[in-house]
């Protein structure tokens, strides 16, 4: 393998950057700062547009323009493509619009149907990587034209899937489009054994969370810092869907199940577009709060089992140097 072997993927080359690491998306942990950060140090951060005007206090464009004085590198933007709200489609069709004028080529989307990001985007010359949990949404993402799948497995912080990275590489490796792992990397050596694995590149979430950029209160850090994989729970009582948590007492007093009305009305076709939009305007509000708040007092904290390597508040740009470098040894030795 040549020095730069593992470095020099599928994902390096569409987004255009130098290491095959992404700092996903994270509502509400996704400032400005931080995207910057990992970009500047040759990763690519991606934008959540939510977390970027109603969390941070940007307006979209002013956001990403100051993120773009920050750094000169490729971002990327996160388009959560929910079809509960036709207000909050109308809203997210403009974040695209004003991303791509702005000069952002790479997208990330979740959940709903890609397609019309894709013709955005491809028009502008741009990459879109869907995010999946399992093989049916692949298949959706590959006919709608995503370029790439963010294969989020059972470790994952935010919404995690039900299988774990092997069997994600396993069950989508046929589709000929290429994979980033996203869940349960905290460390270096995680970060190489995926991409041996196969992937072309990882997603990271949490391990960013503990960073000095990152906003969130020195409290939620400290709990990163404190939480071992078995206190990394599912709730349902945050999306509707289960969302890892860290299990604080607050989660604990409130249950990690919906209460029964709301496990019904997320069955019915029609009802479980209201009750997730229900979910996510009060998760929006108490995620918010939550995060920035730091006495700690409503710990609402996600995060994924990753936090189990995590150990000490690194400078973002420091985390993916190290990573790049573990790349490099682990490419070298096998060369
Ligand atoms: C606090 C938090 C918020 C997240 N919010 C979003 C989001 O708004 N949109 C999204 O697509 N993924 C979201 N994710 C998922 C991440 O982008 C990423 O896929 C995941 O964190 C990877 O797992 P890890 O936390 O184990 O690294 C979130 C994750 C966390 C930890």
């Amino acid at each position: 393998m040549t020095p730069s072997g593992l470095l020099d993927t599928q994902l390096t080359r569409h987004a255009g950057i130098e290491v095959p690491l992404i700092c996903g998306a994270m509502y509400p942990c996704s400032n400005p700062e931080l995207v910057a950060a990992v970009s500047d140090a040759g990763g690519i951060g991606i934008v959540q547009p939510i977390s970027l005007t109603y969390v941070h206090g940007h307006e979209f464009r002013e956001g990403l323009r100051l993120i773009r004085r920050l750094t000169g590198k490729p971002i990327g933007m996160n388009a959560l493509i929910e079809a509960s709200s036709k207000r909050y489609h109308e809203r997210m069709v403009q974040w695209v619009n004003v991303a791509l004028e702005e000069g952002v080529r790479f997208f990330v989307t979740s959940l709903g149907n890609p397609r019309w990001v894709c013709q955005a985007v491809h028009a502008a010359g741009g990459k879109v990587y869907h995010d999946v949990t399992e093989r049916k949404w692949a298949l959706k993402g590959r006919d709608s034209g995503a370029d790439g799948l963010i294969a989020v497995n059972r470790r994952a912080g935010g919404h995690a899937g039900p299988k774990s990275a092997e069997e994600l590489i396993g069950e989508l490796g046929d589709l000929d489009l290429p994979m980033v792992c996203a869940g349960g990397i905290g460390v270096e050596t995680e970060f190489v054994a995926a991409l041996r694995l196969g992937y072309a590149g990882a997603q990271l979430g949490t391990r960013f969370i503990a960073t000095t950029e990152c906003r969130a209160s020195a409290v939620y850090k400290q709990a990163i810092l404190d939480a071992g994989e078995e206190d990394i729970v599912l709730s349902e009582r945050i999306t509707g869907v289960p969302v890892a948590v860290i299990n604080t007492p607050y989660i604990q007093r409130m249950g990690l199940r919906a209460g029964p009305l709301a496990r019904w009305m997320l069955r019915g076709h029609r009802t479980k577009h209201w009750m997730r939009m229900i979910y996510g305007l009060k998760s929006i509000w108490q995620l918010k709060r939550s995060s920035l708040d730091e006495t700690g007092s409503k710990d609402y904290w996600q995060a994924g089992k990753s936090v189990a390597g995590i150990d000490r508040i690194d400078s973002a740009g420091e985390i993916v140097r190290r990573f790049r470098a573990a790349c490099l040894a682990s490419s070298t030795q096998s060369g």
